[in-house]
């Protein structure tokens, strides 16, 4: 349902944060604003912190954070939606009808019936399981070491007898071609609609808002084929969907596990793991890293240790690249997967795999080894080109040479002599600008420009912390030097723009910034972006100081960035940035 900015606001204006967030988490005045113990992570020393007066929340520990409706979107697990119509109905405002038109009306009504027929299902497989009927089905469950509280709460179920689940549904008065849409059956003109799943133990698969879209079954025991999956539907796009991720997406610990099957997910999430998250049945894809990164950029993959699941491992290690996300491989040597790994040597032991998981560069060259004899002269040099290819491809220079000198160790090679092989492989590949770039100044690491990069980020937030705490003093003075095209593109120029732009109207509402991004991650960003850490107690001089060093630093970067976009012209270049620069230095900001 899309409701008009006007009545988003409204409803924001009527719902303050303090109230919403202080029904579930106590908070404590601190300052101009509350602090609490975080909802999103453990902790046992507040670091969430409540500003009514900008309206938004946000935890310095885990990063959590946005506005009202966002709060309630994370907390309760709500679609944007939903929020606001959790709030309007707290305040008293009557919502527009929906104004959709008559075809997504169809759409969305056929959608919320394939979902209440995959709901009524889930619910009888999980009744079924329960019953004298689904004896079997708990038994299997048990004998596989699961406790009857994981069971609840990812749903487990069973399918019994064939067309029991079929008979069921019909009586409830879904049509046949409803149920056929959800996925549940076979369908045949002349015998009509079968089931699809009978005599197996039932996963339902949830979307994050913990709608059932899906559905595994798993024979028990031995028979083919072990697994049978839902087929993809109007709900259930495979590519998409991650088994787990609803509750994995709570547990906050910094990176996230990916695994390959239902039952990996459920011991990890039984041993105390929430944090595994499974790709179902099919191939990791660049959908699900894009979900992921959402979260984290740390994923470690714990994939069978079998020649299949190593397979599966490097193909995904560079799609997890390409969204942005480091991946680590947990190593369950000598067992098969993460299940037999935790019923042998338990939760502490797994732990420590975790937290050794191996770099994806140096798993990708111990693979590449395996097929080498390197007791052979020939096989061992075709390895050490290959290494060397490799590591030519790793563009951060540090890192390439760490690895290259840990590798070259490892192997009892001359890191001397890898290093040039490195080289050469590397100057084969870079294009000729490239290469007299590099021959010069020497190939700029990625990793100094990204810390750079962070160093920026963080005055800009600084920057527009301080303006938004204090608009009617900070802003004036800092409007001679500054304007939004100064900041990064992207979300911080946007937060900058609607910043300057609010204030100069005169109705400032931070949260109404924060309320325009929709994407968790971006909430959480522009929370941050304005309420960063100030330091308490700051004399009006120290202040003034700080915003002066600030400005300077972010007109500094802006100027760099400007001077590349005019590159053709370097002399006229270099003197118009000498005089912003000399400009610079006489910056005095005063906030009496
Ligand atoms: P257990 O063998 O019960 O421990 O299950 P698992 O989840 O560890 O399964 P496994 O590692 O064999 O396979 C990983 C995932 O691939 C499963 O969770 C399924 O999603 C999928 N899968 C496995 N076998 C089949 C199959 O026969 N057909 C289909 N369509 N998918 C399968
Ligand atoms: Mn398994």
């Amino acid at each position: 349902m899309f409701y008009p900015d006007e009545i988003i606001e409204e409803v924001r204006l009527n719902s303050d944060i303090v109230d919403v967030v202080g029904r579930v988490v106590r908070l404590k005045r601190s300052g101009s604003g509350y602090k609490g113990l975080c909802p999103f992570h453990n902790e046992k020393t507040p670091s969430f912190s409540v500003v009514p007066s900008k309206q938004i929340y946000h935890c310095f520990g885990c990063g959590a954070g946005g506005d009202v409706f966002s709060f309630l979107m994370e907390y309760d697990n709500l679609t944007f939606s939903e929020a606001v119509k959790t709030l309007a109905d707290r305040a008293g405002i009557t919502l527009p009808e929906e104004s959709v038109s008559e075809e997504n009306r169809i759409r969305q009504r056929e959608r919320d019936r394939i979902l209440s027929v995959l709901k009524d299902a889930a619910l009888f497989y999980y009744k079924k399981l329960r019953s004298p009927d689904g004896k079997s089905g708990m038994e299997y469950f048990a004998g596989r070491g699961l406790k009857p509280e994981i069971m609840r709460s990812f749903g487990l179920g069973y399918a019994g007898k064939h067309n029991e689940v079929c008979t069921f549904l019909k009586e409830k008065g879904y049509s046949d071609s409803e149920i056929n849409a959800a996925g549940l059956v076979y369908a045949d003109e002349k015998k009509g609609i079968r089931d699809r799943f009978f005599n197996r133990v039932m996963f339902p698969i949830m979307d994050a808002g913990n709608h059932v879209i899906g559905f595994g079954g798993r024979v028990m025991g031995n028979g083919e084929p072990k697994y049978l999956n839902s087929p993809e539907t109007v709900v259930f796009d495979k590519s998409r969907n991650l088994y787990g991720l609803n509750e994995a997406r709570k547990s906050r610990k910094g990176y996230l596990i990916a695994c390959e099957g239902y039952m990996d997910v459920i011991s990890l999430h039984q041993a105390g793991f929430t944090e595994a998250v499974a790709s179902l049945g099919t191939a990791f894809t660049g959908e699900h890293a894009k979900i992921l990164r959402r979260y984290t950029e740390d994923v470690r993959l714990t994939y069978d240790s079998d020649s299949a699941g190593v397979r599966a491992a490097l193909r995904a290690i560079p799609i997890l690249k390409s969204a942005g996300i480091n991946a680590r491989i947990i190593h369950l040597e000598p067992y098969k997967d993460p299940d037999e790994f935790i019923k042998a040597l338990g939760r502490d032991e797994f732990q420590k795999r975790i937290d050794s998981a191996e770099q994806s560069l140096s798993f990708e060259i111990h693979v590449m080894q395996r097929e080498h004899d390197l007791s052979d002269p020939g096989e061992r040099t075709l390895f050490q080109q290959k290494m060397a290819r490799r590591l030519s491809l790793v563009e951060d220079e540090l890192e390439r040479n760490n690895f290259t000198e840990a590798l070259a160790a490892e192997y009892m090679m001359d890191s001397g002599m890898l290093k040039r092989a490195v080289e050469s492989s590397r100057l084969v590949d870079l294009d000729p600008g490239e290469i007299r770039g590099s021959l010069s100044t020497g190939i700029r690491s990625e990793r100094k420009k990204s810390s750079e990069k962070s160093g920026l980020n963080e005055a800009e937030k600084l920057l527009l912390t301080y303006i938004s705490d204090d608009p009617d003093r900070v802003y004036p003075a800092v409007k001679p030097y500054i304007e939004a095209d100064d900041f990064s593109e992207g979300m911080m120029r946007i937060c900058a723009e609607e910043l300057f732009k609010q204030i100069e109207s005169n109705e400032l509402k931070v949260g109404s910034i924060v309320g325009l991004f929709r994407e968790p991650e971006e909430q959480r960003l522009a929370a941050e972006i304005f309420d960063t850490g100030l330091e308490p107690g700051l004399s009006n001089t120290e202040k003034e100081q700080a915003l002066t060093d600030l400005i300077i630093r972010i007109k500094k970067e802006s100027l760099k960035r400007q001077s590349f976009e005019d590159e053709d012209d370097p002399i006229s270049r270099t003197i118009k940035e000498k005089k912003v620069l000399e400009k610079l230095t006489r910056v005095r900001i005063s906030i009496q």
